[in-house]
């Protein structure tokens, strides 16, 4: 397993945390990428026959599919298995992050006294988080994203950071960075003189795939925002401590502050899958406001809709985060499309598309336990003219 970089704010393991964080590293691999392929035969095996018997013809629908596989036994200890595989890495790594946390705050503090002025932090205090994230502890992490223990407090960003490296196997590269790196790659090969000077990154969570953008794009103005409180002070932190410049605001992306037509960029990553439908449609919409003319708005996702999945097997396959994972949304974004959205938000339909891109890490982990490939599904806007290739 690469392990993650131990920049200045990450929590530090002590030796036997880290043999335990290995542990369940392993214990993860085993259960998604040894057993989780076999659940196909349960499927085809036993789960079929099963179906046809009470309904008299195999499951059509991911739907469907459900009611065949969830009475299996092989399965259900599968999901069991996996299930508590997430479990005890939030067990492992909140360990390690909450000793740690009151070094952290300190750190933190000490990290914005020094560099003050490189980037900025902006805070506010009156912010609601919305229910989509305050009434769910998303994939599982205690507390949920919104969770503030105390004045400066940074726990929850610095549980984020260890999570998205344990969560996706170390897939995301050290920095946790493959998604925006991704963003990158596919700007320079897709728009070549694309030069914006300045970036908006929705729902940056710990800025590791905001400072991509920065190193792509050095004379910009880079801003992150989150609606967690805790993440953009951490991502503040981190950013400076790893000598970015970047500026970080904990606002909502469906109400931003920022004038209309402020940003020749606007991005996303990992982002709508957990929001809602209503926010979907604000964000666009908010998105369209803050883009200037000749601006192009990218959302990168999970690669898991519909249309690069036609078997409904495939399709079900991926509901298991939905069911069993506390990511409620994530099956209903499958059947949004993100392109009808960007067009019903103001974009003219033909400078609206989505394609998958490849993944910059060669992240073959991922690709092996996850199954479904080191790449990401990216939805393309473009406000007016743009010189790029790809549209
Ligand atoms: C999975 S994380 C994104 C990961 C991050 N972009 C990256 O690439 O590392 C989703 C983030 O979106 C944030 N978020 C959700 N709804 C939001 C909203 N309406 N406004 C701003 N941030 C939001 C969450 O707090 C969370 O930090």
């Amino acid at each position: 397993m690469n392990r993650q970089f131990p920049h200045a704010m990450l929590p530090r393991p002590g030796h036997d945390e880290q043999a335990r964080q290995d542990f369940v590293h392993d214990y993860k691999v085993h259960v998604l990428s040894g057993l989780g392929p076999r659940q196909r035969q349960v499927f085809d095996q036993h789960a079929t026959p099963a179906f046809e018997k009470t309904h008299g013809h195999a499951p059509r629908s991911r739907r469907e599919i459900n009611t065949a596989m969830t009475p299996q036994p092989t399965w259900k200890m599968w999901s069991a298995l996996n299930r508590t595989g997430q479990e005890l890495m939030w067990a492992a790594i909140s360990d390690t992050a909450f000793r740690d946390r009151e070094r952290l705050v300190d750190q933190a503090r000490r990290i914005r006294r020094r560099d003050e002025g490189r980037g900025s932090l902006r805070i506010d205090p009156a912010l609601a988080v919305p229910r989509y994230i305050s009434a769910v502890d998303i994939h599982l992490q205690p507390g949920g994203y919104g969770l503030v223990l105390d004045e400066d407090d940074v726990y929850a960003g610095a549980l984020y950071d260890l999570s998205a490296h344990h969560y996706s196997l170390g897939g995301l590269n050290p920095m946790g960075s493959d998604p925006g790196d991704s963003t990158v790659l596919f700007l320079r090969e897709n728009y070549p003189q694309f030069r914006p000077r300045r970036i908006l990154d929705i729902g940056c969570t710990v800025g590791a795939s905001t400072l991509p953008l920065a190193d792509a794009f050095p004379d910009a103005e880079v801003i992150g925002i989150d609606v967690a409180e805790t993440f953009v002070r951490y991502a503040d932190a981190r950013s400076k401590s790893l000598g970015r410049a970047v500026h970080f605001a904990h606002m909502n992306a469906e109400r931003t502050d920022f004038p209309g037509g402020h940003f020749d960029l606007v991005v996303s990553h990992l982002f709508f899958h957990e929001t809602s439908a209503k926010a979907v449609r604000n964000v666009m919409k908010e998105a369209r406001r803050l883009l200037a003319p000749g601006g192009l708005m990218l959302h990168s996702d999970v690669p898991e809709a519909n249309q690069f999945h036609p078997e409904p097997f495939d399709q079900w396959w991926r509901d298991w985060t939905t069911h069993y994972n506390a990511e409620p949304f994530r099956a209903t974004l499958r059947d949004t499309s993100l392109v009808q959205a960007a067009v019903n938000s103001g974009f003219e339909s033909s400078q609206v598309y989505e394609t998958k891109i490849p993944s910059a890490a060669a992240a073959a982990t991922y690709k092996k336990t996850h199954g479904y490939g080191a790449e990401w599904h990216m939805v393309v806007a473009a406000h007016g003219g743009q010189s790029g290739s790809a549209i």
